[in-house]
């Protein structure tokens, strides 16, 4: 089990104290991977940069199965190649003058314990099996594909067999289409080889669908915390229910509730949604998050009386699988996504009907 407890980090540019992290405390059970999302700028590197021993903390906690990797309390601070992490950072791409055996050996002859050739090469072959890059050997690491480079990291980081895994952006460099393929195959591996991953990222899809857990970060804090369908489907903000997918936010005022159930008043009239557990009460400000993709929308008027919005078709972009549909209600802009080909035309009237359980109840931001 790793342990990160109210870890503190400022650097100073000019004088000036930048606050990286402000007090962020994470568990990661072993064989989870669990993954920092968040816009750039939110202290993900830092992070990792800390557990890694490359930066040290103001303050706080780092402990790796009952081992003390820092404590502020204690002064304790245990060297980086002490740490037993593998780590594959964006930066630390694999060295273009060695071969793939030289690459993924680098950690064996430069890390804190001394290996015989012989080991040398078994952990090596043993890695490069892993990642199925067996064969590989005496390739130059430049001639290989991004995924192939990408899997060379890994071995690398696997190579020296760590207790955890530091993946700070590890698709990012890659162009789109290579980044599904290699994400698979990276969920695949983490799976099979039962690692425990502390994963970096911005992509909330990545973070997603490789992710056991997720910690939502803003501004050094982090915001949420839950598994990849409790942060989609009950953000407990509108920061963490905009930043995980699509999102049309409407304003208003709630004027009535019922257990989670509540009723606000928007300029779209009354709106029904759900509260997944935050706090709002009868008067308050609030925000109804409807996500496009549960709105349905016919021509017809539907039958039902809640959560039906008259609109008016503005664009739409036919993306295979579904439709995105720009609309305007009134003066308010409402995205759906309608499953395949839609029936009717720009300018056309139609109906947007969506279900209150899935709208969720949101504070309004102060
Ligand atoms: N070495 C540094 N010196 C000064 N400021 C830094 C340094 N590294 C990061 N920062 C600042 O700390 C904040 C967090 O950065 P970082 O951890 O890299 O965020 P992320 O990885 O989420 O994009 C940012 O405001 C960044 O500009
Ligand atoms: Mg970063």
């Amino acid at each position: 089990m790793f342990k990160a407890t109210n870890l503190h980090k400022s650097y100073f540019v000019d004088g000036n104290p930048v606050r990286a992290l402000r007090g962020v405390s994470f568990t990661i059970n072993k064989g989870d991977v669990y993954t920092l999302l968040g816009p750039s700028g939110c202290g993900k590197t830092t992070m990792l940069r800390c557990i890694a021993g490359l930066e040290t903390p103001d303050q706080g906690e780092i402990t790796l199965q009952d081992k003390v990797l820092f404590s502020s309390r204690t002064g304790e601070s245990e060297a980086t190649y002490r740490r037993n992490l593998g780590m594959v950072f964006q930066s630390y791409a694999i060295w273009p003058h060695m071969n793939v055996f030289d690459n993924v050996a680098f950690p064996l002859y430069y890390g804190g314990r001394k290996h015989s050739k012989q080991e040398i090469k078994d952990f090596v072959k043993k890695a490069l099996q892993s990642v199925e890059l067996e064969g590989f050997e005496s390739r130059s690491a430049t001639l290989l594909s991004g995924g192939q480079q990408q899997r060379v990291a890994l071995a690398r980081a696997l190579v020296y067999q760590p207790s955890i895994f530091l993946l700070d952006e590890p698709l990012s460099n890659l162009d789109a289409r290579l980044r599904d393929e290699v994400r698979q195959e990276l969920k695949e591996l983490v799976k099979r080889l039962n690692l425990t991953v502390l994963y970096v990222t911005h992509d909330q899809v990545e973070a997603l669908s490789l992710s056991d857990r997720i910690a939502v970060m803003r501004d050094g804090l982090i915001v949420q915390e839950g598994t990849p369908s409790e942060i989609y489907l009950t953000p407990q903000e509108t920061f963490v229910g905009t930043f995980v997918g699509k999102a049309n936010l409407i304003q208003g005022v709630l004027v009535e509730k019922d257990g989670a159930m509540c009723r606000v008043k928007t300029d779209l009239g009354l709106l029904q949604g759900a509260t997944s557990g935050v706090p709002v009460q009868k008067g308050d400000s609030v925000v109804v998050l409807i996500r496009p993709n549960i709105i349905t929308a016919v021509t017809q008027k539907p039958a039902a009386e809640t959560n039906v919005l008259e609109a008016e078709l503005v664009d739409s972009t036919f993306t295979g699988a579904l439709t995105e549909c720009q609309t305007m209600c009134g003066n308010v802009a409402i995205e759906a996504q309608i499953a395949g080909l839609i029936q009717f035309k720009v300018k056309e009237k139609i109906y947007l009907q969506f279900p209150p359980e899935l709208c969720r109840i949101l504070p309004a931001k102060a």
